[in-house]
């Protein structure tokens, strides 16, 4: 088990310091040559345009990247919504011909996932699953299947697969955009494909930094933490919160900043560190909602690029590389992944084997 771990102590880690690999590994192939367009092979075009909506279904992280892909389809003018897996089954949500779900699922084998894939099926939609393992009872079941080849993931809280789960499905939102959206205005893409290409290096330089566990070892002790984020930033939040959690047994949770005020806000003492997500898009919003927690004693923690405004508005800085947008999010996510992981091995936690949690959940 020992040379598994390639000399770290623990397979978190090392999944997080592996991403730099794990993402070149996902976007291999997948932008054209001409660099200003997705090569994700998924269906053709004819059957993309007859799809009316896309329905995510997934559990857990991937639930987290399912929004991810969402708000992208949903900007560029597709219908989309993500549901949690477990509901799907009984929601009364009409599923027709024109469907497409999608499920997010790594490990292929998650029940709860599986079974919204059939009660979808069963209904008429064409179903297409995004997963990490090849011959996986997901991939089996669906209509296509598209990979996400971040490599086999032993932590049970889930790392670099979310990263690669997460520009997968941008990169899928293009395509199915493409085909299905009518004449909505459309994202540039030329920059978010140029500054994915960057993306490893970019992930692998801030990598070498301290800052996540300077950072972890500040706020450790508090009573709570808290994650917000908008737009792109707010799967983010969800996900970190998820993910300090599952490891390090201390009460998180995440909330899209603009639901701070309508309750949130009464849990906020000098005691509750807020983690705000950045992501170069509604970042005014998200610093005033950030600073009426700071105005009720709670430090704020900018999850942002060199430079922000909000470094100076807020108490703690943990940086993140310049990039577009659409990428900003997945960066402040691996960061806060660090931090989770920090504040774990700081408390003595057994972080690759949470208690009560398991890698793969095969029942509902
Ligand atoms: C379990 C794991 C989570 C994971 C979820 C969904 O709860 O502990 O880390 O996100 O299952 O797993 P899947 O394999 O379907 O992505």
């Amino acid at each position: 088990e020992e040379t598994g771990k390639g000399g770290y102590e623990h397979y978190m880690l090392k999944e997080i310091d592996s991403q730099p690999t794990s993402l070149r590994n996902t976007i291999k192939g997948r932008i054209s040559p001409s660099g200003d367009d997705v090569d994700v092979d998924a269906f053709d075009p004819e059957t993309l345009s007859e799809f009316s909506e896309v329905q995510f279904v997934a559990c857990g992280t991937s639930y987290h990247a399912a929004l991810y892909g969402t708000t992208l389809l949903n900007e560029a003018g597709v219908r989309a919504r993500t549901y949690r897996a477990s509901e799907y089954q009984m929601a009364s949500d009409p599923v027709t011909e024109e469907t497409l779900v999608v499920s997010v699922t790594q490990s292929g084998e998650t029940a709860d996932t599986l079974g919204a894939m059939r009660r979808a099926s069963r209904e008429g939609a064409t179903v297409l699953t995004v997963t990490n393992v090849m011959g996986s009872s997901a991939a089996r079941a669906a209509d296509e299947t598209v990979y996400i080849h971040a490599g086999p993931e032993i932590g049970v809280a889930a790392t670099k697969t979310f990263s690669s789960q997460t520009v997968t499905l941008a990169l899928l939102a293009q395509r199915l955009a493409a085909h299905m959206s009518g004449e909505r205005e459309h994202r540039d893409l030329e920059p978010a494909l140029d500054a994915l290409t960057s993306l490893p290096d970019d992930l692998g330089r801030m990598l070498e930094g301290d800052d996540a566990e300077r950072i972890a070892n500040r706020f450790l002790g508090s009573d709570a933490y808290f994650f917000i984020g908008r737009g792109l930033g707010y799967p983010v939040a969800k996900e970190s919160a998820l993910k300090f959690k599952e490891i390090t047994y201390e009460h998180a949770e995440g909330f899209a900043s603009g639901e701070l005020k309508h309750g949130p806000l009464a849990l906020v003492t000098p005691q509750t560190p807020v983690f705000a997500v950045f992501t170069g898009e509604h970042d005014e919003k998200t610093l005033k909602n950030a600073k009426e927690a700071q105005t009720r004693g709670a430090p704020i923690v900018a999850v942002a690029k060199e430079g922000h405004p909000a470094i100076e508005a807020t108490d703690a800085h943990l940086p993140i590389p310049d990039t577009d947008p659409m990428w900003s999010g997945l960066l402040a996510n691996v960061q806060l992944q660090l931090v989770s992981y920090h504040a774990a091995n700081e408390l003595g936690r057994s972080i690759d084997k949470p208690r009560n949690l398991a890698k793969s959940v095969t029942v509902e």
